[in-house]
């Protein structure tokens, strides 16, 4: 039974915040309505745990090829099966192009321990689509709902299914039709929550996510949960979105890597309180560390430099320093380097920046290369 619980406010009415409600996934309490999205190459357990402790009250792991779960493979399975005990409710993705393998899949999910299904109709990756996964689905409403039928047929009643979206193939109205179809489809074979990331698969990264698209699409779907995504890059654009389209929850991608920090941000802002300064030279060491523990849990003490040599990349935008701390990290090759770093950097208390409002000129490429490295990993 659904309690009226409430994380507290966004907008101040006469001095007082007016409280946010709960977001539920299906019987799956989360909570403050802001949390840690799919982010291939990035929200492994590590993330996953570091945007947990800083705020974020659910988190999902990067999209995983069905068939990848399948075949239980070896190096593949230490990222998607890695759960630690503490990031309870958390979500696995799946991607794929046949309904019935969706559908073993998702039940192999469930079984090492994820609490909520999410099927990926968003990737937007040239080598996804040329393998009718992803993102192609957006364009065969018929498939994508035998997909979600298959899926939640498969999985326990208790387990929730959501769907993570694109606003459409293109702009065409062709292809917003198909969206609608998909979308009333999904719900109606009983999806708990849909979250659409408000660009197209043609736009990819380009040009704003319109967020008026979630408004329209809050509105025609009632009570039913919608979580958005797109241009969240501070705290303040995560409590506009919810504020100004009505959605239940928002997504923080991009602007959570490196940056943790905006979960306890957007808390703060929600309690009606000043945004808190940007974290101090030491705390970020703190939690660069801390992040580097539960790597080194998953890949090892050694190889995990290599997954957060691009984390510390991003950390170093909030170093006071940031371009010199940068470059320094973008030489580091071993852990030696890694601790060379931190102490010349990171051992001297001093106030630290705020990570910038908008994705980074160069940001397009790193993404390119995640996803690449994604496309080329899923065959
Ligand atoms: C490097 C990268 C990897 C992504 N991987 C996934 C993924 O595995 N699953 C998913 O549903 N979305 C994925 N996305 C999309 C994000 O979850 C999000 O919807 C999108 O980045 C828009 O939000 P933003 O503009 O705030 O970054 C990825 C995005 C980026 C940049």
């Amino acid at each position: 039974m659904k309690t009226m619980n409430t994380s507290m406010g966004s907008e101040v009415a006469g001095g007082k915040p007016v409280p946010l409600p709960d977001l539920w996934i299906g019987p799956v309490h989360v909570g403050f309505p802001v949390v840690q999205a799919a982010l291939s190459g990035y929200s492994d357990m590590a993330m996953r745990v570091i945007a947990r402790r800083m705020g974020a009250s659910y988190a999902l792991c990067e999209v995983v090829l069905d068939q990848f779960v399948l075949q239980g493979r070896g190096k593949q399975k230490r990222l998607w099966a890695q759960i630690s005990p503490e990031e309870h409710p958390v979500g696995g993705q799946l991607m794929g192009a046949e309904p019935r393998e969706f559908a073993a899949a998702a039940k192999e999910l469930v079984q090492v321990g994820y609490d909520v299904v999410d099927i990926n109709f968003g990737c937007p990756v040239k080598k996804v689509l040329g393998k009718c996964r992803g993102g192609y689905h957006l364009g065969q409403p018929e498939v994508a709902l035998e997909i979600v039928a298959r899926v939640r047929d498969a999985v326990p009643p208790e387990v929730p299914v959501t769907v993570k979206m694109r606003r459409g193939i293109d702009d065409s109205p062709e292809s917003e039709e198909k969206f609608f179809r998909i979308l009333d489809g999904a719900f109606a074979l009983g999806v708990a929550a849909v979250t659409i990331h408000a660009r197209t698969v043609m736009q990819k990264y380009e040009g704003p996510a319109q967020w008026d698209f979630l408004r329209r699409v809050k509105q025609h779907v009632g009570s039913r949960t919608v979580l958005g995504s797109g241009d969240l890059f501070t705290a303040e654009a995560c409590l506009r979105m919810i504020r100004t389209t009505g959605v239940d929850g928002v997504t923080v991608a991009r602007g959570a890597i490196g940056n943790p920090w905006i979960f306890q941000q957007v808390r703060a802002l929600a309690q009606g309180k000043p945004l808190p300064p940007p974290p101090s030279v030491l705390e970020q060491r703190r939690v660069i560390e801390e992040h580097f523990r539960l790597a080194a849990q998953i890949y090892g003490p050694q190889q995990c430099c290599r997954q957060m040599r691009k984390f510390c990349i991003k950390y170093s935008r909030l170093h006071p320093e940031g371009e010199t701390v940068r470059d320094a990290f973008v030489r580091v090759r071993r852990l030696e380097d890694v601790q060379e770093v931190l102490k010349r950097f990171y051992s001297e208390d001093r106030p630290g920046r705020y990570a910038p409002d908008r994705p980074e000129e160069n940001h397009g490429r790193a993404c390119q290369q995640a996803r690449a490295q994604m496309a080329h990993s899923s065959g």
